[in-house]
């Protein structure tokens, strides 16, 4: 069985940035400290309304980080720039301007030609392309006849479910087996924590796991301590 590879999603760190417009927390800055802490790739998404990461973190973090998950929606303006910078890998999402987070897979009932020419652009400029979808059999016969290697299987049903039922989780181990049965590289994400990721993590055909919010979120409560800790010796240090 290959290694669990563990993509971090760093978006929350520039939507703390964003809060104030200002330069810090600064998104390059916490993915040198992912990549330290043995992370295997930084995934960031740049969203049509621009509300975390900027095109200017993109930039920077192209030419800085080992590995970069770029995730885009079909958007002619967010595609040139992922053409240009050519991450290792782009993840094609949906996306809604009023909703918080990704909140469903691709519709791919019908595949829009803009889908079609933005996989192929992606795959031209030489990314690796991953489609976000739900873990539906049919849905995944169309990743493939798409001509993608990856998918990412949205793990937001299971997110929501795993305490009550196993069934979002058995749904998630057929899909990821029917993916790669079909020779997809299954990639999975969206609302796994520190509490619910085993069972997926154990799934054998899932290979890597963008995992986001909680982990930002747990980077605030470890980090704290220290924080204020500096600060007051910075401001008692003021009168000495
Ligand atoms: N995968 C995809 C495609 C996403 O859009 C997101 C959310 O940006 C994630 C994974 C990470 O989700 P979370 O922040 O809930 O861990």
């Amino acid at each position: 069985m290959t290694p669990q590879r563990l993509y971090v999603n760093i978006d929350h760190v520039a939507t703390v940035r964003e809060a104030r417009r200002t330069n810090e927390p600064d998104p390059l800055e916490a993915a040198r400290l992912c990549e330290a802490a043995g992370a295997d790739g930084i995934t960031v998404h740049l969203r049509e309304d621009r509300r975390h990461i900027q095109d200017a973190d993109v930039e920077r973090l192209a030419g800085a980080v080992r590995v970069l998950n770029l995730e885009l929606a079909t958007s002619p303006d967010v595609l040139a720039i992922a053409c240009r910078l050519r991450p290792y890998q782009a993840t094609i999402v949906p996306e809604r301007r009023e909703e918080v987070t990704t909140e469903g897979g691709l519709d791919l009932s019908r595949p829009a030609p803009r889908l079609r020419d933005t996989i192929r652009r992606l795959d031209e400029a030489g990314a690796r392309v991953s489609l976000f979808i739900d873990p539906d059999l049919a849905v995944l016969d169309t990743a493939k006849d798409l001509g993608v290697p990856a998918i990412e299987l949205h793990t937001g049903r299971y997110a929501h479910t795993w305490q009550r039922d196993g069934r979002a989780l058995e749904e998630l181990s057929r899909a990821a087996r029917h993916a790669a049965d079909m020779g997809l590289a299954v990639h999975a994400g969206h609302g796994l924590t520190y509490r619910n990721v085993t069972p997926v993590a154990a799934i054998p055909q899932i290979e890597e796991l963008n995992i986001g919010h909680s982990i930002v979120s747990r980077a605030v409560m470890v980090g704290m301590r220290a924080a204020v800790e500096e600060m007051v010796h910075v401001v008692r240090g003021a009168r000495r």
